[in-house]
């Protein structure tokens, strides 16, 4: 089994009328545990690198590993996709190494802080698009821009601040013919996205009903994404952490997401408070133990407990066996011959 397109995942889960969970990693044990979560719901995956990811695990490594899944889950379609590209070349050289799908964030300027110009995002959205489809690559894009800068993307400031103008995303679609489409409407990245259970002042999903509306065959992403469960806020501080009172975006919201075009569904936080809670309850109650394993191995079981849930949660669970993937060849000439479109 190879890696395969995440364009044919989404064209899937849109006939199933289901989203798929995009999950990130930075090593084997977050790997290891979505394709196990993935065998055990029978899951379509994919699993996403940042740029902070591809250095920090040194991005072959991280290739050679997802290269492992397929070998062992070879019946799980499996992607390996680059999340916030921040300019053509990043977004070529993951290409060049293998990702199945690249997000070419142009809506962030290259320092991923500062929002850029409707034309600049076209712009660089288009070169990547003309690679990545000559290559049977996939092209997520993004228009509007979410808040926060907790984890080194995003504008900063409230996720109101650049919220997707539904108008400018239909133009956007037709001028770049990306994939998939992330849309701005109220998310940031990290645990401190809200300060209350959110509701239509500061989670607008009304906005995302409307993209939808203008681009009913858009495949639409929603970032930001974690859900930030009380419970795994709790066991971290039970265990020595010192995290404040936060909320997440609800499942059901993701849900009614689903319901109106969101096929790819960004999760990070919601397994780094999974992991580092299994292995805060490790060093706490058992301080003698020194053997990684020790810690690693809950740490592992949680996350994949997270993923199982949300592969459970966005309805893709049961859908790894509807289809055979194509390779990417025959995805480039899928391209070509405009038979697949934005
Ligand atoms: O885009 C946000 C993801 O949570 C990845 O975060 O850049 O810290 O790896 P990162
Ligand atoms: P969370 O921080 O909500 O998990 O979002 C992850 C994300 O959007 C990655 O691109
Ligand atoms: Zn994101």
């Amino acid at each position: 089994m190879a890696l395969v397109s995440m364009r044919q995942l989404l064209d899937e889960a849109a006939k199933g009328g289901y989203g798929i969970g995009a999950f990130n990693v930075n090593n084997m044990e977050q790997i290891q545990s979505i394709m196990e979560a993935a065998r055990e719901t029978k899951s379509p995956v994919i699993v996403q690198a940042s740029r902070g990811a591809r250095a920090y695990s040194q991005d072959r490594f991280l290739y050679h590993l997802m290269l492992a899944a397929t070998e062992i889950y070879p019946e799980i379609p499996t992607v390996l996709h680059l999340d916030h590209g921040n300019s053509p070349a990043t977004c070529i050289s993951a290409i060049d190494m293998g990702f199945t799908s690249v997000m070419m964030d142009g809506s962030l300027m290259e320092d991923g802080k500062t929002p850029s110009s409707f034309e600049h995002n076209v712009a660089v959205t288009k070169e990547v698009v003309e690679y990545a489809h000559a290559r049977g690559v996939t092209v997520e894009a993004e228009i509007g821009c979410l808040g926060g800068i907790e984890d080194g993307h995003g504008s900063g400031g409230s996720g109101l601040d650049h919220v997707t103008d539904p108008a400018q995303a239909e133009d956007f679609v037709k001028a770049t013919g990306c994939d998939a489409l992330a849309i701005a409407i109220g998310t940031s990245h990290g645990a401190y996205k809200f300060t209350r259970k959110p509701d239509g002042d500061v989670l607008k999903m009304d906005i995302l009903i409307e993209i939808h509306k203008r681009l009913p065959t858009t495949h639409l992403v929603m970032h930001g994404s974690s859900s930030v469960p009380k419970e795994l806020i709790d066991i971290i501080n039970q265990y020595g952490g010192k995290m404040k009172t936060t909320f997440g975006v609800p499942v059901e919201e993701i849900q009614l997401g689903i319901k109106n075009g969101v096929r790819k569904v960004n999760v990070d936080t919601d397994n780094r408070l999974a992991i580092t809670g299994a292995i805060r309850k490790v060093f706490m109650e058992t301080p003698e133990k020194f053997d990684p394993r020790d810690y690693l191995k809950p740490a592992r079981e949680a996350m994949k407990k997270v993923v199982a849930e949300r592969m459970v949660q966005f309805g893709q669970a049961g859908h790894a066996g509807d289809y055979t993937s194509k390779p990417l060849s025959e995805m480039a000439e899928m391209y070509k011959s405009q038979l697949v479109s934005a």
